[in-house]
Formats: C-alpha cells, sequence, structure tokens
C-alpha cells in the first residue's frame, strides 16, 4: 500500500511561496494585522514571527513609519485599488535604504476587501545608479557647453589674431614693396628692404606661433615625449615654475588621439599648476607598465582640501577624467592642502617592442 504524502495545507503553501521571494512580502486583515509574512519581512523587522502575526504595523515598526505604513493601508482597503509607491525606510540592518513598495487588496466574491497583501523591493543600487547616470548625463552636457564655447572663444582668438596680427603684417609689407617702386636711391631702398625682411620673418614667426597653438607641430612631428619637453620648457619661461621631466628611453608609438589626448591633459595639469597652486616646481613623469602607461603630473604647491576635490564643478578636471575615460583608462587627482597636488592617468597599453626613440625620432 503505497502511503501518498498528504497535500500541503494552503497556509503552509503561500508561506514556502512566500519565502522563496526575495523581497519582503506579507499578507494583512483589513485592519492592518500581520496574517502572514516572509522570511525577508522578517528580517527586516529585527523581530521574531511570532512577535509579528496578528498584529499591525504601528505595534512592529517605528512610530512614524507604522502610521505611514497604516495610511497606505487604508487608501488601498477604500478605494478597492493597487498603489504603488517608493519610500525610503531603515533596512534589515538599521540604515537607510530605498523601497519599490506594491500594495493590493485582496477583494472577495462579493466585492468587498477582506485585507491586502504586499510587496516591497529594495531599490537602494537601482535608484544610485539612476542619480550617478543623472549625474554623469548633466557633466556631459556642461561639458559639452563648455567645449562649444572653448571652441568659440578659439575661433575668435584667432580670427583676432589672423586680423590684427598676420593681416596687419602683410599689408604693412604690401605697403613696403609698392613704396620701394617709387624709390630711386639705393640706401633708402637697402634699408627699406631690410626692415620689409624682418617684418617678413615676424610674420612667418607669428604664423608657426598660431599654428601651433592650434596643434603643436611637434606632437606630429616628433612624438609626444619631445612635445611634453617642449611644452615644459615654455611652461617654465612663462611661469619661473622650475621643471622635471621622466620618461622612458623609448615610449611607445602612440596613436594620433592617444598623444592629442595624454598632451592636452598634461597642457590643462600645467594651466592648474600655473593658476592654482603656487608651486615652485613641477615633475612630469611617464612610466611604461606590462599592460599600461602611466603619466602623471605632480606639484609641491599649496594643494587642495578634499572638499574642492569632490564638489568642484569646474570643467578643466572633468575633461581630463573624461578623456582618459576615452582611452579606456582611468583619471586620479590627489591633493591634500599645503601638500601640492598629482594628477595621475593610467592608460592601458601593450604595445612592448614598439618603441619610439624618446629623443624623438617619430618615422
Ligand atoms: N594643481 C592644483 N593646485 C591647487 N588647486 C588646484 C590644482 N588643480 C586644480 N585645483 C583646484 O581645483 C579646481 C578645479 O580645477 P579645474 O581645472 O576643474 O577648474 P578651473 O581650473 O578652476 O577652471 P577651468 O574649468 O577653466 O579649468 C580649481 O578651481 C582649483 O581650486
Ligand atoms: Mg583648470
Amino acid at each position: 500500500m503505497n502511503r501518498a504524502t498528504p497535500p500541503p495545507t494552503s497556509d503552509s503553501l503561500q508561506q514556502a511561496i512566500l519565502n522563496h521571494i526575495p523581497d519582503q512580502a506579507w499578507l494583512k486583515d483589513r485592519d492592518s494585522r500581520y496574517i502572514l509574512v516572509n522570511e525577508a519581512f522578517i528580517a527586516a523587522t529585527g523581530r521574531s514571527e511570532g512577535e509579528i502575526l496578528g498584529h499591525n504595523p504601528m505595534e512592529i515598526w517605528p512610530e512614524e513609519l507604522g502610521q505611514h505604513f497604516m495610511a497606505t493601508d487604508r487608501a488601498v482597503v477604500k478605494k478597492k485599488e493597487r498603489l504603488r509607491y517608493e519610500e525610503k525606510r531603515p533596512g534589515p540592518s538599521g540604515e537607510l535604504r530605498w523601497y519599490d513598495t506594491i500594495k493590493t487588496p485582496l477583494i472577495n466574491l462579493e466585492g468587498d476587501v477582506t485585507g491586502t497583501v504586499g510587496i516591497s523591493r529594495d531599490i537602494t543600487d537601482r535608484k544610485a545608479m539612476e542619480r550617478e547616470l543623472r549625474e554623469s548625463r548633466a557633466q556631459l552636457r556642461e561639458l559639452n557647453a563648455y567645449l562649444q564655447t572653448v571652441r568659440e572663444e578659439e575661433r575668435r582668438r584667432i580670427s583676432r589674431e589672423l586680423h590684427d596680427e598676420l593681416g596687419q603684417s602683410l599689408t604693412a609689407i604690401q605697403l613696403g614693396l609698392e613704396s620701394l617702386e617709387e624709390r630711386k636711391d639705393e640706401a633708402t631702398w637697402v634699408s627699406s628692404l631690410a626692415s620689409l625682411q624682418r617684418l617678413a620673418r615676424a610674420t612667418i614667426l607669428s604664423a608657426h606661433q598660431l599654428a601651433s597653438d592650434l596643434r603643436p607641430a611637434i606632437l606630429d612631428d616628433l612624438g609626444l615625449s619631445a612635445a611634453l619637453e617642449w611644452m615644459l620648457e615654455s611652461f617654465t619661461a612663462r611661469t619661473r615654475i622650475t621643471h622635471e621631466f621622466h620618461c622612458p628611453d623609448r615610449v611607445p608609438n602612440f596613436s594620433p588621439e592617444t598623444s592629442t589626448a595624454l598632451f592636452r591633459i598634461v597642457q590643462e595639469s600645467l594651466t592648474n599648476v600655473s593658476r592654482h597652486s603656487h608651486a615652485t616646481q613641477v615633475v612630469v613623469e611617464m612610466q611604461q607598465h606590462a599592460n599600461e602607461i602611466l603619466l602623471s603630473v605632480t606639484d609641491n604647491g599649496q594643494g587642495m582640501d578634499e572638499q574642492v576635490l569632490t564638489t568642484s564643478n569646474r570643467l578643466g578636471l572633468l575633461g581630463m577624467r573624461e578623456r582618459s575615460v576615452m582611452l579606456g583608462g582611468e583619471f586620479n587627482i590627489t591633493s591634500r592642502a599645503g601638500a601640492g597636488t598629482r594628477v595621475e592617468v593610467r592608460i592601458p597599453h601593450h604595445g612592448a617592442g614598439h618603441g619610439q626613440d624618446a629623443a624623438g625620432s617619430h618615422r
């Protein structure tokens, strides 16, 4: 004779189903007394099942929360409608967490509400991700606007320089050449010619300067390390902040995008050093590790405190971070008030052997 296993009772079945749900779940009568609760719910209250069943939220939760739960239960019972809302309340270990809660009325065949069933899902991580996404979108929008302004300013500056510098100089050369036609005596001719030659040389220099401000030709011609060295030389000449530059003998052949991004990051770091740090020395260092390149800019200036670092909404640091991320890398800035600042970029690189002479033979 086979002894059949007795079928589970409907209560034990409900309990088993509820316990399978990782979210907090419960069943209440129409007066908000708990009839059935699952393990996740019990853990969240910090009480035993016996202390919960037969009691209402006012007797289980802190007063304010209890009142809130009772009020939402009443609304569900009264309107006979499902209610869904997000709320912040203490989680199992006491810290505040976000929950997505759904409360549904239980309606019998006569159409009367006999109780409510509820489920609460912990959405704290999702909320944090949503916030990060919102913030990073806002930052991107700001960065985009900033880049547009910078581009516009750059255009204005170039057009002004083309007009005021190159335009004026070329006009002066043209007028000078015209007047030469009328000069008869040799002495004035020779001296005018000499001054026109000087003007032409100065004009060529300005044109070079303008072009190298736009994109340092040295970056394409001689490679990143030579371009960084050149930038540091002119930085020291301009600011009187001394520099050290350390770089391996052979540095990798970076793609134009990578070398431009690294160049611009060091450029922005140096601008920050001269604008904000009151430093007397800056050290730029490039290291090649097995799988990555580490580039750092360290100053011995006044540094900044943690707060500026985390709350600054200026765009220089953000732009450097974005450039690093676009190279698949990481950006870090460490600083303490009075103890200098160090900017660090790590980008993945697996190019051992593809060397370029640090002195700059970029073939
Ligand atoms: N080397 C540094 N030493 C001291 N403070 C610094 C240094 N670099 C940055 N800071 C601080 O961090 C802030 C943010 O720098 P960030 O480059 O983002 O903005 P900014 O230079 O003020 O303006 P911009 O958006 O034009 O670059 C600066 O305003 C400054 O207070
Ligand atoms: Mg800046």
